[in-house]
């Protein structure tokens, strides 16, 4: 796609993350405008952002998606920078210091607090946008969810890694699928949409063995670099786009058949 998202105005939250800095650099090379936000102590990568980019092109951020108050504070930074927002993407990853810990282990406390940041943290910024939205006349929201919102884990996959397959983010991962087929269906009639992407796993330096095991699932590549997500992403940003709604996009090689 060439020029798919000239002028648009796209907040992309977990901005400073391996798929959010891609997903930033993305909407730029479309010819969008980002507002590329992320925890008060993750600005660096969104302003080395800007200074590549242009300030014209990119707008860092702080945000919590946790906190109203933030959220509201990034529709205003938004407005007042581009004039609008056409787009969100809840792309963050919040979870607590004991993430990642065996289902035996994960306390009710560290269940109820990693499913209400991550989960209630994608309510909470739609909530907050979609009140500019109704004000605005239109609005699309794509939020992040994952292969593990669509199937069960491969647990063998994990077997002697460091890696888990968290209880909670099965829990978050389907829940923000049927979040986003509440949200579109919500907000009929009004120039809203709602769709979700699920990613199969990114590459990052896992073991050999792991990606191995991976890949025999897969149909071709097995693990994707984050650019391979990009392009779904411009897709549901897009006018190309403008009648999809409600849907959850699989990108995952296949690993899900
Ligand atoms: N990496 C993968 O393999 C993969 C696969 C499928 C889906 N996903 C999903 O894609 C999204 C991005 O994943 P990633 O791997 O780029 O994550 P990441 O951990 O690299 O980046 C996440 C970003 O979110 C930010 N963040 C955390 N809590 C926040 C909060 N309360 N408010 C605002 N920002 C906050 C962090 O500072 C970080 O920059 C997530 O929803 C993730 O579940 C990732």
């Amino acid at each position: 796609m060439k020029d798919a998202l000239q002028g648009k105005v796209v907040v992309v939250t977990g901005a400073a993350g391996r798929l959010g800095q891609v997903f930033c650099e993305a909407v730029v090379a479309e010819g969008g405008r980002v507002v590329a936000a992320d925890l008060p102590a993750a600005q660096e990568r969104p302003m080395a952002l800007r200074d590549r980019l242009g300030i014209d092109r990119v707008l860092p951020v702080a945000i919590d998606i946790t906190d109203p108050g933030s959220i509201d504070g990034c529709v205003d930074a938004a407005v007042k920078a581009f004039g609008r927002v056409d787009a969100l993407v809840n792309n963050a990853y919040p979870r607590n210091a004991r993430w990642g810990r065996r289902f035996e282990e994960v306390t009710y406390a560290d269940f109820v607090e990693n499913v209400g940041m991550h989960a209630g943290g994608y309510f909470l910024a739609s909530q907050r946008f979609l009140e500019l939205f109704k004000r605005q006349g239109h609005g699309n929201i794509v939020n992040m969810s994952s292969i593990y919102g669509v199937v069960a884990p491969r647990f063998g996959i994990y077997e002697g890694t460091a890696m888990s397959m968290p209880v909670e983010y099965a829990v978050i991962k389907s829940g923000i699928v049927q979040l986003t087929r509440y949200i579109a269906s919500y907000h009929r009639g009004i120039g809203i949409r709602c769709n979700s992407i699920s990613p199969g796993g990114i590459l990052a330096g896992q073991p050999a063995d792991f990606l191995a095991r991976y890949k025999a699932h897969g149909t071709n590549k097995g693990m994707l670099d984050p650019q391979d997500v990009s392009g779904a992403l411009v897709f549901l940003l897009s006018d190309a786009s403008a009648y999809v709604n409600g849907q959850n996009l699989v990108v995952d090689d296949g690993w899900t058949l």
